[in-house]
């Protein structure tokens, strides 16, 4: 059995006051045994969060491609989020492949220097709305992945989590169905199944886009959906409660 995966992810919110807030209110929730808890800070708040929350991972929304230090000005190295208490990292998150051009190869070059550091990476992948009407949702995330393995190896995915977000799912408020979900989820699985079925077994795929506690039952009911990766419904802590619990189901 997979164990289920709750991760917030925070992007560029929030001001000091109002996550040493939400830090307080997250630290205080009754959280079921059964789930890993994460959330992704801004690069300003991990040293608190990782201070402040004791039984809730922390962990980075992006890392350099260069795992040490660097003359690379601006750039925050995995080494340094591991010492600031992070253990997780997000690469490959489609608002940084689409804001910040990052590729595939790139996106696979911070794969690897988070677990060099000793961080778990969450590889994030999904397709636009336009892949998906063209019929190329499945190629495009499973290329994505295809990408990180050839310069990882299959191995380095089981200590590693995917996280399928469709493009148009995000922040948009149109959740993927669990039909639609699952379906990905499970392509995801087969085409890493094809290179090492343990691996594939024990990967983790949660699934993000616009979750709510409304629709995450449902979602985390499907076979090959193990957690979430949630944007906007995170900030609130009641309802990101609310996540965690269905998830603990
Ligand atoms: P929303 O839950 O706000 O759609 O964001 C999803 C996401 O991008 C998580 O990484």
């Amino acid at each position: 059995m997979r164990r289920p995966l709750v991760a917030g992810n925070w992007k560029m919110n929030g001001s000091l006051q109002q996550v040493s807030a939400l830090l307080a209110a997250l630290d205080s929730l009754a959280l079921p045994d059964t789930v890993d808890v994460a959330v992704f800070p801004s690069m300003p708040h991990l040293i608190l969060a990782a201070d402040k929350l004791k039984a809730i991972a922390v962990g980075a929304q992006d890392c350099s491609v260069q795992a040490g230090f660097a003359a690379m000005t601006g750039e925050t190295s995995a080494t340094q989020l591991k010492d600031a208490g992070c253990s997780l990292v997000l690469v490959g998150h489609s608002e940084r492949r689409e804001l910040q051009g990052e590729t595939d190869d790139v996106v696979a070059s911070k794969f690897v220097a988070a677990q060099s550091a000793g961080l778990v990476p969450v590889l994030c992948v999904g397709e636009t709305l336009q892949q998906r009407e063209q019929g190329k949702a499945i190629e495009t995330v499973t290329e994505q992945v295809e990408a990180v393995i050839r310069t990882a190896g299959v191995d380095a995915l089981a200590n590693s989590v995917l996280a399928y977000e469709p493009v148009w799912a995000i922040g948009t408020g149109l959740t993927a169905s669990p039909e639609q979900a699952q379906q990905v989820h499970e392509a995801l699985r087969n085409a890493v199944a094809c290179h090492s079925d343990a691996v594939a077994q024990g990967l983790r795929i949660v699934y993000g886009g616009s979750v709510k506690a409304a629709s995450a039952a449902e979602l985390f009911a499907q076979q090959d959906i193990d957690g979430g990766l949630v944007g906007g419904a995170s900030l609130d802590p009641d309802e990101f409660g609310a996540i965690i619990v269905a998830a603990g189901k």
